[in-house]
């Protein structure tokens, strides 16, 4: 990865685990471990109501918190939503958006992705926004035009200033949870796609300071691997953030990568 022009973040996605005791259980035990991360950016990216303690657990720390999700409207009759404002309130720094899981069961379509990343940016968020082709996508050879047609419509009218405070999240819906991982150079090869889409869409030199995250399946033993490729400037890890060494791993093989 270009670490001289970009930064390279590697984010826990901690789904719908960890009650509070057991969030501040793990913060405590990655605190120590991931100290002397350097340059690289630690994010955990946790429940709702976790959100409160992992900031008070992580305070003075290099770990930054990110919520998974956040409604596009400032407020009103939304019952269940969760606003921006409400969460930089709480010193929350990074979101999820867009993930497969809530493209898949609840119904997120990528008007709602462009949406909530403006919402997100407007408020000073870090949006994680996340791409991927199905299996079945991939299949059908036809992952450059939907990762293509994802970052066009996801980041529409999003400025060139507001893109380079954006992650994409590169996770191939087939290798979510089920163990397969994209090889390096599949994760590489579609990286390259989405920052090559960046630079139609804006210019050369913001793509290049966009980071780029792949995620899916990313573990202790095949990270070294994936975060050595150029356009893989992270990753967004699932299973592997829930366990503090596993974690420190892949935090540690983004430090050497
Ligand atoms: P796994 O690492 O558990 O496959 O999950 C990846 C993911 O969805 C991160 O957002």
């Amino acid at each position: 990865m270009k670490k001289t022009v970009r930064k390279a973040i590697i984010a826990g996605n901690w789904k719908m685990n960890k009650t509070r005791p057991e969030a501040k259980a793990l913060l405590e035990e990655i605190k120590p471990l991931v100290a002397n991360a350097g340059e690289v950016e630690v994010v955990a990216c946790v429940p709702f109501t976790n959100l409160e303690t992992a900031i008070a657990a992580t305070e003075g720390t290099n770990i930054k918190i990110g919520a998974e999700n956040v409604h596009f409207e400032k407020s009103g009759a939304y019952t269940g939503e969760i606003s921006a404002d409400m969460l930089t309130e709480l010193g929350v720094e990074y979101v999820v958006i867009g993930h497969s899981e809530r493209r898949q069961y609840f119904g997120e379509t990528d008007e709602t992705v462009n949406k909530r990343t403006k919402a997100a940016l407007a408020a000073g968020l870090k949006p994680i926004v996340c791409v991927g082709e199905l299996l079945w996508e991939r299949e059908c050879n036809i992952t450059e035009e939907v990762i293509s047609r994802q970052i066009k419509l996801d980041l529409y009218d999003v400025s060139a200033e507001d893109v380079k405070k954006t992650v994409i999240a590169y996770e191939p819906v087939w290798a979510i949870g089920t163990g397969k991982t994209a090889t390096a150079d599949q994760a590489e090869e579609v990286c390259a796609l989405i920052r090559s889409t960046l630079a139609k869409l804006y210019d050369e030199a913001t793509a290049q300071a966009v980071t780029i995250q792949y995620g899916g399946s990313m573990n202790a033993a095949n990270c070294a691997e994936l975060l050595s490729k150029e356009n893989v400037d992270g990753g967004l890890i699932g299973g592997a953030s829930l366990k503090a060494n596993d974690f420190n791993t892949i935090v540690h093989a983004a430090v050497n990568g």
